[in-house]
């Protein structure tokens, strides 16, 4: 096997921006508020925090660890990451199943999310435009009109392009140059933006009715109502949890994957979890959510999808000052998808490097080609049917939701029952705090993969697979799907069987590099 020098992170701070800006993306600022909203506030938010605890840092931990066994062994990609831990107790032959089975998901997730995750991150782009240049103003047409319009429009889809092709720039310069030198800038912007914002709404008063106020909003969030806890909401706040900390799609593990043999990680995937989190509840919560309610009360908040887009747009036109503060608003989102983007631009990237050692500057043009392919279809559909979302969300039912558990729950089995004790050691290893042997064995051992599972069990049985082609652009988006997964298999088949072939055939470990 050749022995390539791999990209590593140039400072603690760029490591810890780069995994800040992985993790806080439109999950943030343009899911979190609504989903909150939709599933009753405080009602939601005593879940959201059960699961961060039980899912969400312990799953954090084993994400970085994986990506450090790939890191010494040369791999950035999930596939052979698996493999190698799962040898440990699984024989290599049994090892390659997991590998492929987490290298295929993952391979799905970055392909297929991203699909549409660049189309957003084009709008969020579009109407950072908007705003600035009173886009929107016209209060004869409304926000809905607006905002169909604007996806019905094929001219608009330049903003997409412009958004993968910066993207591309940023991956083609690698890690230390690249990424880390984009999140360096735009990262620190999310957060003045973030806090501009705040000032703005909390400074609203009550213009519409005097029951509508900015804290009224934050109080909606903010008191645990136990009575309307149910199953849905807890449902949801897992998911939400999985996909604000890009859990289950082994991004994290890439970017891990530069760190160095003896790199802390439990203060920095700590701190990856804190940063995400400040930037959800705090300034996610306390923008999106306040400005609705002060606007448009209670029932204002539950906009669902169109809360970014559609609602806050109608406040922004009448808002003293609400020309600039709406283009903070977009462009922070476009920050924050932008820094997210390029984790999943990366890890493709990083696979044509390794798997088909494809030099990264032609490897990232590559992907940015793909990028424009796979788009298309989600760009497409709206303009020929007015609105119309059913190819994206029938992609988005598998790779948004159950991928990530499935994938989740593959990573800490692996970790925990095939890698056991040597992944304790792993974390442990260069870190300044240390995970007990306790918590390994309750969390990542038992707890974590038993919350997983009833979660999955539950959120398969919840939902409704006949909407799955009740279209033909639904069932074109499943048989994209099948398509994905099926290459992906082959792809992670091959990746670790180039690496591991020998071993594989003789059945016994024969490459160790710990
Ligand atoms: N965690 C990021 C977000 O909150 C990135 C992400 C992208 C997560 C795509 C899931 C899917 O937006």
């Amino acid at each position: 096997m050749s022995e390539q020098k791999r990209d590593s992170w140039g400072s603690k701070l760029g490591l810890i921006l780069a995994m800040a800006g992985n993790a806080i993306g439109l999950g943030n600022f343009w899911r979190f508020p609504y989903q909150a909203a939709k599933y009753g506030g405080g009602a939601f938010m005593v879940p959201y925090f059960i699961a961060l605890i039980f899912l969400g840092i312990p799953l954090m931990f084993v994400e970085w660890g994986l990506g450090k066994t790939g890191g010494m062994y040369g791999h950035g990609t999930l596939g052979p990451m698996v493999y190698l831990q799962a040898r440990e107790k699984a024989k290599p032959r049994n090892a390659l199943i997991f590998g492929m089975l987490a290298g295929a998901l993952a391979f799905s997730v970055v392909v297929l999310v991203n699909s549409y995750y660049n189309q957003i991150i084009g709008w969020t782009l579009g109407y950072s435009w908007l705003s600035l240049t009173g886009g929107y103003k016209d209060a004869a047409k409304s926000t809905v009109d607006v905002f169909l319009d604007y996806i019905g429009s094929p001219v608009n889809m330049i903003f997409w392009i412009i958004s993968l092709a910066a993207l591309a720039f940023a991956v083609m310069r690698g890690i230390q140059k690249g990424i880390e030198a984009w999140a360096k800038v735009m990262m620190p912007l999310i957060y003045v933006f973030g806090f501009i914002l705040i000032g703005r709404t909390l400074t609203l008063g009550t213009p519409v009715n005097p029951d509508w106020s900015p804290i009224k909003g934050l109080e909606f969030i903010w008191t645990p109502r136990w009575a309307d806890l149910n199953w849905a909401a807890a449902l949801a706040a897992a998911g939400q949890i999985f996909f604000t900390l890009s859990l289950g799609m082994g991004i994290i593990a890439n970017y891990a994957s530069y760190l160095k043999r003896d790199d802390d990680i439990i203060v920095s995937g700590f701190t990856t979890v804190a940063l995400n989190e400040f930037a959800e509840v705090i300034l996610g919560g306390t923008i999106a959510i306040p400005i609705a309610y002060t606007f448009l009360g209670k029932e204002g908040v539950g906009a669902g999808v169109g809360l970014s887009f559609i609602a806050l747009p109608n406040i922004f036109r009448t808002m003293v000052g609400g020309q600039l503060f709406g283009a903070f608003w977009f462009l922070l989102l476009f920050f924050a998808g932008f820094t997210s983007s390029i984790a999943m631009f990366n890890y493709l990237t990083s696979l044509l490097e390794e798997d088909l050692k494809i030099d990264r500057k032609k490897g990232a043009w590559i992907v940015f080609g793909l990028y424009i392919l796979v788009g298309l279809p989600v760009g497409i559909e709206p303009t020929l049917i007015r609105g119309s979302t059913a190819y994206l969300d029938s992609v988005d039912f598998w790779v948004g939701n159950i991928y990530l558990i499935v994938l989740g729950l593959i990573e800490v089995v692996v970790m925990g029952w095939l890698y056991r004790d040597k992944g304790l050691q792993l974390i442990n290893r260069g870190s300044y705090w240390k995970l007990s042997k306790g918590f390994y064995r309750i969390f990542i051992q038992v707890l974590t993969p038993l919350i997983i599972l009833v979660f999955l069990i539950g959120f398969i049985t919840q939902q409704k697979f006949d909407a799955l082609f009740s279209s033909p652009w639904a069932t074109a988006g499943q048989i994209v799907v099948l398509a994905v997964l099926v290459i992906g298999l082959v792809m992670s088949y091959k990746s670790i069987k180039d690496k591991y072939g020998r071993e594989i055939s003789e059945n016994r470990i024969i490459v160790v590099k710990e």
